[in-house]
């Protein structure tokens, strides 16, 4: 276990390393993308050192890629890998049904096209981003950039008849430019503090022109391991 660590990185390291004991020699792996992702790229890279487990990685962002192939885990493309037996992955939040919000690191594109090319996934996770209702943290959707302000505007009316407490869309920045994604795309951040009907909005943000995909994830998740700051770890 890493000396020093804090509250934070204790719940999200121990929620990564019980998450890694799934991996079974041979399999095929998304690799999902944060920092608690980084922690299970880690104790992945540990298990292949000290075990010699074969596996082969499909990484989720250019940031998990470059972590992976430093470390030492193999790489490949999911062009390569083909159907994948386990993705690994963190998350913004969760419920009680294990529908999730993810994307505050951009990179729920791939995230979703990953995990959904998997047997399972499985979502490691701190204890804070266990919510009773999805939507305190804002929902990322990713669009393209011609005509993004369109985009926006057509998001913007339907949330007007949509059971949500708030209705700010806001264009995520790098600096002072818009953020461009790995598929140079940007994301506009919903911030619309609950959301009612999670799968409603999944499927019509989909509909709108421009929306390449949304943030939620919904009968995608398996299980959460969720990880606490005095190292236990609960699974939903
Ligand atoms: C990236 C994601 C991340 O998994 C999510 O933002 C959680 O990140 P972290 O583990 O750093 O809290 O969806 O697009």
């Amino acid at each position: 276990m890493p000396a020093e660590l804090s509250p934070i990185d204790m719940a999200k390291f121990v929620a990564a390393r019980r998450a890694v004991d799934f991996v079974e020699d041979g399999m095929k792996l998304g690799l999902g993308t944060g920092s608690t992702a980084a922690w299970m790229v880690r104790c992945l890279a540990e298990r292949i050192r000290a075990e010699g487990l074969r596996v082969t990685g499909v990484p989720t962002s250019t940031r998990t890629a470059e972590l992976a192939r430093d470390l030492g885990v193999p790489v490949a493309s999911l062009e390569q890998a083909g159907w994948l037996d386990l993705t690994i992955d963190g998350a913004d939040e969760f419920d009680a049904e294990l529908n999730l919000i993810k994307g505050g690191g951009a990179a729920l594109l791939q995230e979703k096209i990953v995990a959904s090319a998997s047997d399972r996934m499985v979502v490691i996770a701190d204890a804070a981003k266990e919510v009773a209702r999805l939507g305190a943290f804002p929902l990322p959707v990713e669009v393209i950039p011609f005509g993004w302000q369109t985009t926006q505007a057509l998001i913007e009316e339907m949330l007007a008849g949509m059971d949500v407490d708030a209705r700010a869309v806001t264009l995520r920045k790098s600096g002072d430019a818009p953020l461009l994604t790995d598929e140079k795309n940007h994301i506009l951040d919903l911030h619309l503090k609950r959301i009612g009907n999670p799968r409603q909005l999944a499927m019509m943000l989909n509909q709108i022109p421009g929306v390449v995909e949304n943030g939620l994830f919904i009968d995608i998740c398996d299980a959460v391991v969720v990880g606490h700051a005095d190292g236990r770890v609960t699974v939903r």
